[in-house]
């Protein structure tokens, strides 16, 4: 039986037999009996267990213990069981790393593949899982289609930076070798090697370059584009050689997409989205929340309540640069928000807030275009906790002639966006949608200063352990 379906019923299973399997998390021998405490990780609690003898289990031992369920006469637990039989399923030795009671996420982080064994990590991993079911119940009850498109693909959607190349060369063949180096002179006569693409693609799989998307986007617009509302819950890839507690290389990212929408009905969604789920958590997750609020994500079940009741502020894009220069801030029209005016501008809001209407220069080829084609029908969603940017998101430019102007603008290639470009030849409609770090908002939801302790198997600059 699962422990999480003991704690839920624990009254009517009382005075029975039952068959629990789990790993020991400590183990306490006295003179006759020994108490140990064994987690199978449906439950931020494992249960109490009396064995007969002294012995001692080594933590992490799995164990299938047999026996009756009482009520606790100590404190600490409302029930424990009383071991008839027990079976040691696999043994542990000394070496296990999480033998030691208090170690921090960051020395956790170096054994992921078993710190989801820890109170801390079931807990987050569980409300992440949480997460994903309320994901699935807000946008199928909003009419959404769930449809996932490729991940291996011809476009780079947000321009040409940090993706991912994918090929089938085996790079360790030097003849394969896509990169030779050769030497230029510079004016002044300094050489410098440059690498040459001598690569034929056309031998690779798919006999041209192809890259791991960097988002769904383009393709959940051309489903949106006949089928009305669609998301997906695709992983997307970025390379970005820098190491921060926000950057994933692989990222879960929740990416919706409507037709005949509003920029307002737009950024509604994003709202009543984050909204539902925190009610969803506080509702599903109780315990798991209880358990972070104690010691590690402290404060973290009045933040979910607050994300409830707090209205998501709006500000364009113009004001919101006014507001941090009025706090001293050096920032210019035109500049992207750094992490630091991102903080200052939730903390004048107190909160949540969408800043809309970027300048197009900084922002992507796709957002549909002001009247006089400086600023752009988008908006990013920014969170206080230090999380910031938490969603992007935008009205998409349905103008077949404005959309290939930009394209040329801003250096895009026609021919791999050509599926792109037809849904403005074929029946335009007026849509847009956004995308959300599924894995930052799982930070929001468990406390976690590190984007890297919300993944299961963090995968990220200079690091691909798994
Ligand atoms: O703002 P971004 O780059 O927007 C897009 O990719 C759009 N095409 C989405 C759309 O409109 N469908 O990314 C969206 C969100 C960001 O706000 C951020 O929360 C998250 O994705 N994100 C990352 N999360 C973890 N690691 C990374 N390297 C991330 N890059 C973006
Ligand atoms: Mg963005």
């Amino acid at each position: 039986m699962r422990i999480s379906d003991i704690f839920n019923s624990y009254e009517t299973l009382l005075d029975s037999n039952i068959l629990v399997q789990g790993w020991v998390t400590t183990s306490r021998p006295q003179k006759d009996v020994t108490f140990v405490k064994l987690n199978d990780g449906s439950h931020p609690e494992g249960i109490q267990v009396i064995v007969n003898g002294s012995d001692k289990f080594v933590v992490g031992t799995s164990l299938q213990i047999n026996g009756k369920l009482v009520k606790s006469p100590a404190e600490g637990q409302l029930f424990e069981l009383l071991s008839d039989s027990l079976v040691v399923l696999g043994h542990c030795d000394n070496s296990y790393p999480l033998s030691k009671t208090k170690m921090s996420l960051d020395h956790l982080r170096n054994f992921a593949h078993l710190r989801a064994r820890t109170a801390t990590f079931g807990s987050v991993f569980r409300i992440k899982s949480a997460i994903s079911h309320a994901t699935h119940n807000f946008f199928e009850e909003k009419g959404y289609f769930h449809l996932d498109p490729n991940i291996i693909t011809v476009n780079e959607c947000e321009g040409g930076a940090g993706v991912f190349q994918v090929t089938e060369k085996d790079i360790s063949i030097p003849s394969k070798l896509a990169l030779e180096m050769s030497e230029t002179k510079d004016v002044n006569g300094k050489v410098t090697k440059v690498k040459t693409d001598n690569y034929d693609w056309s031998q690779d799989h798919f006999e041209k370059p192809v890259y791991l998307t960097v988002s769904s986007q383009l393709q959940l617009e051309a489903i949106a584009c006949a089928m009305g509302s669609v998301y997906t819950t695709n992983k997307s890839f970025r390379s970005e050689h820098s190491s921060t507690n926000k950057h994933l290389s692989e990222f879960t990212h929740l990416e919706i997409e409507s037709c005949f929408l509003t920029l307002d009905e737009l950024m509604q969604v994003g709202e009543d989205y984050i909204k539902f789920v925190a009610k969803y958590v506080l509702d599903k997750s109780v315990n798991d929340i209880k358990n972070l609020d104690k010691f590690v994500s402290k404060g973290l079940k009045d933040r979910i309540e607050t994300i409830i009741t707090t209205p998501f502020h709006r500000v364009k894009y113009t004001e919101a640069i006014s507001i941090a220069q009025s706090k001293g801030k050096t920032i210019k029209f035109g500049e992207d928000l750094s992490s630091e005016i991102e903080n200052c501008l939730t903390e004048h809001f107190c909160g949540p807030v969408f800043v809309s209407h970027w300048p197009i220069a900084i922002k992507s080829f796709y957002m549909k275009q002001d009247e006089d084609e400086t600023l752009c029908h988008n908006f990013d969603l920014l969170m206080p906790y230090k999380i910031g940017e938490l969603i992007g998101g935008s009205m998409r430019e349905d103008n077949y002639d404005k959309l290939l102007m930009m394209m040329k603008r801003k250096g895009v290639s026609e021919e791999p966006m050509k599926f792109y470009t037809d849904l403005r030849l074929y029946g335009s409609v007026p849509h847009g949608g956004f995308g959300l770090g599924f894995d930052r908002m799982t930070m929001l939801f468990t406390g976690m200063e590190n984007i890297k302790d919300t993944v299961p198997f963090p995968i990220a600059f200079r690091n691909c352990a798994y």
